[in-house]
């Protein structure tokens, strides 16, 4: 499938300093884009990146339909170019969408949207470790109409942003005990735009007090641990990791089903449970709480130095070769084409 270019003018790049990104400020050239109208999706295009025109009464302005994907683009020492898992990518925005009532994109066209994109933006993808092209697809109503029904026309685009880092500094968090980002028959397995809105004012809070994250748990009672507000959270107590089962509130995140599977195969003893925030508590006490760490796309595997639950402060301890080094090395040896993938989770793309 050839999708048609229209070509930029002049490229951005020679103005960009690839040492000094704020996560997702920088857009790269390009971006895609394909519209649904008239219950199908018209031919796409790959176009100069730029503004959109929307009219104020469309339905995602109101109504927060939309959801969006997060994927990134490795370059490995050769030049090759590859894309992590983009199929589960594709599903879960397919699984999204139907939850919002909006129509599924076809894999054809999401997989060659991308592929066509990174290729023409491939010198926006610098090799090296912690260096990607961080692609957002992202899906939204555009019909202009103000009743709060499904909208008929929607958009499907593809932006991309050269990243390092998702956090710059250490990286503490606050264990929610009021406020929830998703409840059961909600929409937190989805990646829905709302998801995010509703917890930037918890994470607005936890940010005065100078924690970066916000890690949630259950609506219902506030006692289990579930995610954070962009990744997901695995706790080691002693030579045990654990993480909260998925759910109908939590996303069913692609860098955390990946830590599983390279844990079970390199002897790890990994635990998919519930936990209660008590029982964290109780091992930090104890001093058998050795790490957290979040995994997602964007935060890839980082280290949570400390938590507060309550007003009750907890601080872990500096320890040697931790294992969320080791399972992040695991994990770019594979997206960075470092070794063999065993999975077929590396998919080439140019
Ligand atoms: N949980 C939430 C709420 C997220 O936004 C993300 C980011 O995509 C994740 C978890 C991690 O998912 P993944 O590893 O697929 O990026
Ligand atoms: C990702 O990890 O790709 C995400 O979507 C998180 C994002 C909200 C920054």
């Amino acid at each position: 499938m050839e999708i048609e270019v229209q070509p930029i003018e002049k490229s951005k790049i020679d103005s960009i300093d690839f040492e000094n990104l704020a996560f997702g400020r920088v857009m790269s050239d390009y971006m895609f884009e394909c519209d649904y109208k008239d219950g199908a999706w018209q031919k796409p295009v790959i176009k100069p990146y730029g503004s959109i025109s929307l009219e104020p009464s469309a339905r995602v302005l109101h109504y927060g339909q939309a959801v969006f994907e997060g994927m990134k683009a490795y370059k490995d020492d050769n030049g090759d170019l590859f894309l992590f898992r983009p199929k589960d990518n594709w599903e879960r925005i397919n699984k999204s969408s139907v939850r919002l009532a909006m129509p599924e994109f076809p894999e054809e066209y999401f997989m060659e949207g991308l592929k066509q994109l990174v290729n023409l933006e491939k010198d926006w993808v610098k090799p090296g470790f912690g260096n990607a092209l961080y692609l957002r697809p992202v899906v939204f109503a555009t019909e202009a109409a103000l009743s709060a029904s499904p909208a008929s026309e929607y958009k499907f685009m593809i932006i991309c942003s050269p990243v390092k880092s998702y956090f710059s500094g250490e990286v503490r968090v606050v264990i929610a005990n009021k406020y929830s980002r998703s409840a059961s028959g909600g929409v937190g397995y989805a990646k829905a735009a709302g998801n995010y809105a509703a917890q930037f004012y918890p994470q607005k809070l936890a940010h005065e007090k100078g924690y970066q994250q916000v890690v949630f748990t259950d609506a219902a009672t506030h006692k289990y641990v579930e995610e954070g507000g962009a990744m997901n959270v695995f706790f080691r107590i002693g030579d045990k990791i654990l993480t909260a089962p998925t759910s109908e509130r939590i996303l069913d995140g692609i860098t955390r089903k990946s830590l599983i599977q390279l844990m079970k195969d390199n002897g790890y003893d990994v635990q998919v449970r519930e936990i209660e925030v008590e029982e964290i508590k109780e091992a930090s006490r104890k001093g058998e709480l050795k790490e957290i760490f979040t995994s997602g796309t964007a935060a890839v595997i980082s280290p949570i130095l400390g938590f507060e639950h309550q007003d009750e402060k907890f601080e872990l301890p500096k320890i040697e070769d931790p294992f969320a080094s080791k399972l992040k090395k695991m994990l770019l040896d594979i997206q960075y084409n470092k070794v063999e993938d065993k999975y077929g989770w590396r998919v080439k793309i140019s």
